[in-house]
């Protein structure tokens, strides 16, 4: 249960394949994302947190530091995701217990939003401090899926998810972009990750869907 949970943070879009994109964030970039993800089945849970996440399209890999993750307001230690699609595999590690799983992954995709309907162009903030954004929406299956973008250049702002048979709303803000990797060595694997052997059983989620960075 509990991985769900973080899986639902994490992001996965089984459906972004077929649903037509509006548009796209750039090759490179990092960002800051808060989580809220809140579950009425099977009991009533909240869940919260945050994420620091780089995200680098040209040497394909992609990585989520989680911190601050609570559990209807309890800690929830949170490990970090490296996707090193350049190699094909998946590391889940925490330093501090000194874990890590590895796993086969598929390719990469660019991190776009799934529309097929979209909202008028509305302005956040004033006079010269204002941002033209576009909402846009996209229904797949039982997923519903809003998404704020900046208009010009497709910058994620915030987006929401609902699913009407699993029901569960998933609410995340974007912030702090920036454009670009500061520093490579977010994507270093650690000497932990070494030493194991890949393992495929335990988080047999990861492996069954469609993984995508952003669960837009
Ligand atoms: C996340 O980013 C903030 C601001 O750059 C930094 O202070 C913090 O240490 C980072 N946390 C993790 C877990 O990477
Ligand atoms: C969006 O596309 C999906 C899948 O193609 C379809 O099921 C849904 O009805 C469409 N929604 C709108 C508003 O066009
Ligand atoms: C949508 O939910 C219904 C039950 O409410 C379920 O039978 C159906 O399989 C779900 N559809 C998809 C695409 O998940
Ligand atoms: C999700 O559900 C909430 C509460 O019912 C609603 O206000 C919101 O518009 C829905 N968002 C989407 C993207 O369907």
């Amino acid at each position: 249960m509990m991985f769900l949970l973080v899986i639902g943070l994490l992001v996965i879009s089984t459906y972004m394949h077929t649903t037509e994109s509006c548009c796209c964030m750039p090759e490179k970039f990092e960002l800051h994302e808060y989580v809220e993800d809140i579950f009425t089945w099977p009991s009533a849970m909240i869940q919260t947190g945050y994420a620091n996440i780089s995200f680098d399209l040209e040497v394909k890999k992609s990585v989520f530091f989680f911190y601050d993750v609570k559990l209807n307001g309890k800690d929830v230690p949170t490990p970090t995701y490296l996707f090193d699609h350049s190699s094909g595999f998946l590391y889940v590690y925490d330093l501090r217990s000194k874990y890590c799983k590895k796993m086969p992954i598929g390719r990469m995709n660019p991190v776009c939003v799934p529309a097929n309907q979209s909202t008028d162009t509305t302005h956040l903030g004033a006079a010269k401090e204002m941002l033209s954004v576009k909402t846009y929406q996209s229904t797949a299956g039982n997923q519903t899926t809003s998404t704020t973008v900046t208009k010009e250049k497709c910058y994620l702002i915030s987006s929401e998810l609902n699913d009407s048979e699993y029901p569960t709303s998933l609410r995340k803000q974007f912030y702090g972009t920036t454009l670009g990797i500061k520093d490579m060595s977010v994507f270093k694997i650690p000497a932990i990750c070494k030493k194991i052997f890949w393992n495929t059983q335990e988080i047999p989620e990861v492996s069954r869907r469609v993984f995508h960075p952003f669960y837009l």
